[in-house]
């Protein structure tokens, strides 16, 4: 479970990211962020990446309260979970198999069957076939999926993902959200922003609303979920 207590995140230039956001992400669900373009949906996601930290305010992600990581904690708790986020993109001179097993490298637990394990990670999104290709032939979904693969290699319980399926046609956005579903239905966490709403409608998965760095409607997918 993830909770966000009164955080308020301001830019820089003053402007404001989220503004006294509060909210509970159960765990163990695809859930999904909603919102206009400026909601403060990828502040959110960097957030809970810790890529950026709030201005004001608490978050804790299991039992890690992010304010309290501090040095090398911050770098193994960044390991801890699987990212994908528009400015993550994949090496273009490594091989699609190479991509997938680089935090792995950078975890240090390489095993003897890294092989194995990208392989099957690869079978995940559907692209065992594509190990040894380099990304620069593959589709924007396919490419798209490699990241998820990348993303999910080291096996993390937490998964956030920002707008993974902008720019995408709806039948390819919709293989990519059964991907994350499916990681969910193995009682991974995953976090998922998107303004695209033909995935909102599926009554399982919760969907935070989103607007000028505030809650809409925080509980109405939680609520729904209950009704049922
Ligand atoms: N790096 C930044 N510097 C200044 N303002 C930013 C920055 N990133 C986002 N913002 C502002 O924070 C607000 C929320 O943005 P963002 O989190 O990117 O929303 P979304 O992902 O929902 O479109 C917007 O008003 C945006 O202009
Ligand atoms: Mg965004």
């Amino acid at each position: 479970m993830i909770s966000i207590e009164n955080v308020t995140v301001q830019y820089p230039n003053g402007q404001l990211g989220l503004r006294k956001l509060s909210l509970t992400i159960p765990g163990q669900h695809l859930v999904f962020i909603s919102g206009p373009s400026g909601a403060g949906k990828t502040t959110l996601a960097k957030l809970l990446a810790l890529r950026i930290r709030p201005t004001e305010g608490r978050i804790t992600v299991a039992d890690n309260d992010l304010d309290e990581l501090q040095g090398r904690q911050i770098a193994r708790y960044r390991r801890s979970i699987g990212s994908i986020f528009q400015d993550m993109p994949l090496l273009e001179n490594k091989t699609v198999g190479e991509n997938v097993a680089l935090p792995l490298l950078i975890n240090k637990n390489v095993k003897t069957d890294m092989i194995q394990q990208v392989s099957n990670t690869l079978d995940v999104v559907g692209l065992r076939n594509k190990l040894n290709y380099s990304p620069i032939d593959l589709t924007d979904s396919e490419q798209q999926r490699v990241r998820i693969a990348r993303a999910i290699v080291t096996k993390p319980t937490l998964i956030i993902a920002d707008e993974p399926t902008i720019n995408m046609d709806p039948q390819l956005s919709i293989k990519i959200m059964q991907i994350f579903k499916r990681l969910a239905d193995r009682k991974l966490t995953v976090v998922v922003t998107t303004h695209d709403r033909t995935h909102l409608a599926d009554p399982r998965n919760p969907v935070i609303e989103m607007q000028g760095g505030q809650v809409f409607d925080a509980m109405q997918g939680v609520v729904r979920r209950r009704a049922r």
